[in-house]
This record gives C-alpha cells, sequence and structure tokens, in this order.
C-alpha cells in the first residue's frame, strides 16, 4: 500500500494556459495532492539476478551480483497497440516555459483510470488525430512519461507527459509545425487522446533505495526524471524510501525555459542530503574559460566526485533528451577514466550490462 504525501507544486503561470474542468482538484497556480490511499504491487518477488564482472584493468571496479530492473515480472509493456488504443481524456495542459523563451514547452495530464499500468521511467505513444500526407492515420510518437506510477494526483489514475512544440523552417523558407507535439500542445481540456503503451525498460529506476542515482536531461528529457523524483521525495511508498543520493543535472537554453524548477527546489529543501541539482543555461551561463555551459560543461565542474561515485556499484546514471548531448559526456568520462588507465568505451559497456549506465536519448 502507498499513498501520496501532501505537496503543493506550482507551474508556471501563462496567459496561454488551459485548465481543467477539474478544479476542485487542481488550480491554475498549484497542484494539490492530497493524501490517497492505494494499493501499489510489491514487484520485488519477480526479480532476477544478473551478474556482471568488470576486469577493464586491474583498477577498474569489479561490479558484484544486482538485482535486474528490467527483468522485472510486473513491468507492462504494450498493453494498448496502434490498432487499438487507450482512449484518455486530457484534464490539464499548462505551458511550463515562460513568453520569452525559444520554444513552448507543455506539461499535461490525461485520464488513464488506472488501465494504462506504467513505471517511472516508461514512456507512452500517442496518436495525434487526423490523416497524414497520404491519407492515412497519422503514425504514433513516443514521449516519455513525466509522472510518477501514482500520477500527478496521487490515484494511480492519470499519466503525464512534458511536451515540446516542434516548430522549423524547411529548406524553402516554409514554417513546418511538427504533427504529434502540435496536437498535443494544442490539447484542451476535455479532449480525447489515443495513448499506446506503455512501452520502455531501459529507463526503469533502481530498485535500490540506498543507490546514488545520477540525472542527465536537456530540455524535455527531464521527463523521466520528473517520475523518479516525484517517487523518491513526494511520496510515501511502504516498500520504498529513497535514502541514497539523486543528482541531477539539467540542461536548456535559457531560465525562462528551465522545467519544474519549483518542484524540485521544493524537493531539495525537502531532503537536502540527498538531492543535488545543478542547472546548465546554454543562453546565458559560461564556464571560466567562456564556453558555452553545456550540461557536460557543468558536469566537468564535478568530474572528480562523478568519476568516484561511478566506480561504485550502486551509483545508476540516466541520460535523456537531446542525441548531442551523449557524445560530450562520453568525452568527459574518456579522460577521467584515461587517468586511471581504462578504457571508457569497454567500461561503459560493462556499465551498460550492469544497468549502471542507461540511455535513451533523440
Ligand atoms: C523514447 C522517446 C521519448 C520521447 N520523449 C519525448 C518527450 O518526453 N517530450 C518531447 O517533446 N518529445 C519526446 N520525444 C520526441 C517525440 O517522439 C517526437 O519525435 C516529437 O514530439 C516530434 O514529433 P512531431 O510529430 O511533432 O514532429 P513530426 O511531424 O514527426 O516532425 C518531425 C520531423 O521533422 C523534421 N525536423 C524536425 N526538426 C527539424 C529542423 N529543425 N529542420 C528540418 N527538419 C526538421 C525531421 O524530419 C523530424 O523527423 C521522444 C522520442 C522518443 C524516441
Ligand atoms: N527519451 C527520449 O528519447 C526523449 C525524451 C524526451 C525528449 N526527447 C527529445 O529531446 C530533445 C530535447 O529538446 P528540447 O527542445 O526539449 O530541448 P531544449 O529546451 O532546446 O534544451 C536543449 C538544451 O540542450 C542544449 N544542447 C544542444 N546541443 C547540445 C549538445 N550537443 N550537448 C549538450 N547540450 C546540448 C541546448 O543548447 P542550445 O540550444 O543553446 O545550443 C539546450 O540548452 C527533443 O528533440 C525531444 O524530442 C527525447
Amino acid at each position: 500500500m502507498a499513498t501520496a504525501v501532501s505537496a503543493a507544486v506550482s507551474l508556471p503561470s501563462s496567459k496561454s494556459t488551459s485548465f481543467p474542468t477539474r478544479t476542485s482538484i487542481i488550480s491554475p497556480e498549484k497542484i494539490n495532492f492530497n493524501k490517497v490511499p492505494l494499493y501499489y504491487r510489491n514487484v520485488s518477488g519477480g526479480s532476477r539476478l544478473v551478474t556482471i564482472r568488470a576486469q577493464v584493468t586491474t583498477e577498474a571496479p569489479a561490479k558484484v551480483e544486482k538485482i535486474s530492473k528490467k527483468q522485472d515480472e510486473g513491468v507492462v509493456v504494450n498493453k494498448f497497440r496502434p490498432k487499438e488504443p487507450y482512449i484518455g481524456r486530457c484534464l490539464l495542459n499548462t505551458k511550463i516555459t515562460g513568453d520569452d523563451a525559444p520554444g513552448e514547452t507543455w506539461h499535461m495530464v490525461f485520464s488513464t483510470e488506472g488501465e494504462i499500468p506504467y513505471r517511472e521511467g516508461q514512456s507512452i505513444g500517442v496518436i495525434a488525430d487526423g490523416v497524414d500526407a497520404n491519407g492515412k492515420p497519422h503514425k504514433l510518437r513516443l514521449y516519455s512519461i513525466a509522472s510518477s506510477a501514482l500520477g500527478d494526483f496521487g490515484d494511480s489514475k492519470t499519466v503525464s507527459l512534458c511536451v515540446k512544440r516542434l516548430v522549423y523552417t524547411n529548406d524553402k523558407g516554409e514554417e513546418v509545425k511538427g504533427v504529434c507535439s502540435n496536437f498535443l500542445c494544442d490539447l484542451k481540456p476535455g479532449a480525447d487522446v489515443k495513448i499506446t503503451g506503455p512501452v520502455g525498460k531501459e529507463m526503469l529506476m533502481p530498485k535500490d533505495p540506498n543507490a546514488t542515482v545520477i540525472m542527465l536531461g536537456t530540455g524535455t528529457g527531464i521527463a523521466p526524471f520528473r517520475s523518479f523524483l516525484w517517487k523518491m521525495f513526494f511520496e510515501k511508498h511502504d516498500d520504498y524510501k529513497f535514502n541514497g543520493l539523486a543528482w541531477l543535472f539539467l540542461g536548456v537554453p535559457t531560465s525562462s525555459s528551465l522545467l519544474y524548477k519549483e518542484e524540485f527546489e521544493k524537493m531539495k529543501e525537502k531532503a537536502p542530503e540527498n538531492f543535488r541539482l545543478d542547472f546548465a543555461v546554454s543562453r546565458e551561463q559560461t564556464n571560466e574559460k567562456g564556453e558555452k555551459m553545456y550540461i557536460q560543461t557543468r558536469m566537468a565542474q564535478y568530474a572528480e566526485e562523478l568519476w568516484t561515485l561511478l566506480k561504485k556499484d550502486n551509483t545508476f546514471v540516466y541520460m535523456c533528451g537531446l542525441k548531442g548531448m551523449e557524445q560530450g559526456i562520453d568525452d568527459i568520462m574518456s579522460s577521467l577514466a584515461a587517468k586511471e588507465g581504462i578504457d571508457w568505451a569497454d567500461y561503459k559497456k560493462q556499465l551498460k550490462k550492469a544497468e549502471q549506465w542507461n540511455v535513451e536519448v533523440y
């Protein structure tokens, strides 16, 4: 049995915000999470043990037996497929980037009535209304789930997304709007939405409540980490009480595009010993050499500490967002590993096998 603890969370106000019919639960500036009892499956029984060895050099830390998160029998995938999607309802859709931010990102909540049994770290598919240029239904697009399994209302009956509106100019100078992201960002409360999934096991949370969890997100890549962090810091579970270290690095272009900042600051107030928070605001900050502050630039400032943490068996790194970030992060890791005579590519393979290096970039 698990309960959602009472937490008040502000979403930035916006003139273009749409609010749901469920005004008794959500107010425009604040979502109040009341204590809601619910049933939570104990999932530890079906886990499989995986044995991983890392013998890269004599100095590379050996990996020990640990419980696989990916083999967990309780993780549901593909319950709903494109031919018979689940029809959810939009309950809330609000812009969470400032009006001067480059681009718009929206936070939205859909009803599931508990029919989509997702876990933190999974994604859902969305099929936009309408047809494509060939008159065929649109193909699904994947979106990382931004809510914990309990959902934003704490009743396990909703799923939330964090979606960037895709708008770009093509070779002919025409403005092109991405099909599904624009469909989602324009959704009004009360509207139906076709959902598939849930899918994905790569980004599932580690089971160990004492783990060090290093989260590296750019832009909407924050979604799975909001989901993790709500479970860690805003909820109470009989079978999970986080007492490790959660360290979030978030890269965004401007301070007006910092996503869920107030929530994360609230978490930091609640658990200063267990939560570290570092932002990389690329168009406003630079490092001491005057270089653009990308997520990997911020990480480099803690390089030694991160490397030390990475050598622990219960440290798990998660990366989500722009594809480009992966190379930058690999570059830092390569130089740190090389100092100890370790080949990063080999070592990363071992970490991946041990489910300690988890990447979902696009
Ligand atoms: C596992 C996974 C999780 C994801 N999670 C999220 C998430 O949480 N939030 C989120 O916002 N997105 C997420 N995405 C991305 C999402 O699935 C969509 O790809 C995105 O919303 C764009 O879809 P669309 O239908 O709006 O654009 P489409 O209509 O599909 O258009 C996209 C296409 O436009 C073209 N294009 C895009 N930009 C440009 C450009 N600058 N110049 C020229 N051509 C361009 C490319 O051909 C691209 O394939 C995720 C993707 C994956 C794989
Ligand atoms: N699981 C997934 O696969 C998944 C989940 C969620 C989102 N996504 C995708 O992730 C992307 C996030 O985009 P967004 O528009 O939400 O982000 P955004 O708000 O534009 O923020 C992206 C940040 O990353 C910076 N950046 C650009 N190139 C980088 C690089 N090589 N290394 C490190 N940082 C870099 C950007 O800096 P500058 O712009 O200043 O250069 C900006 O600060 C989207 O394409 C989205 O579809 C994928």
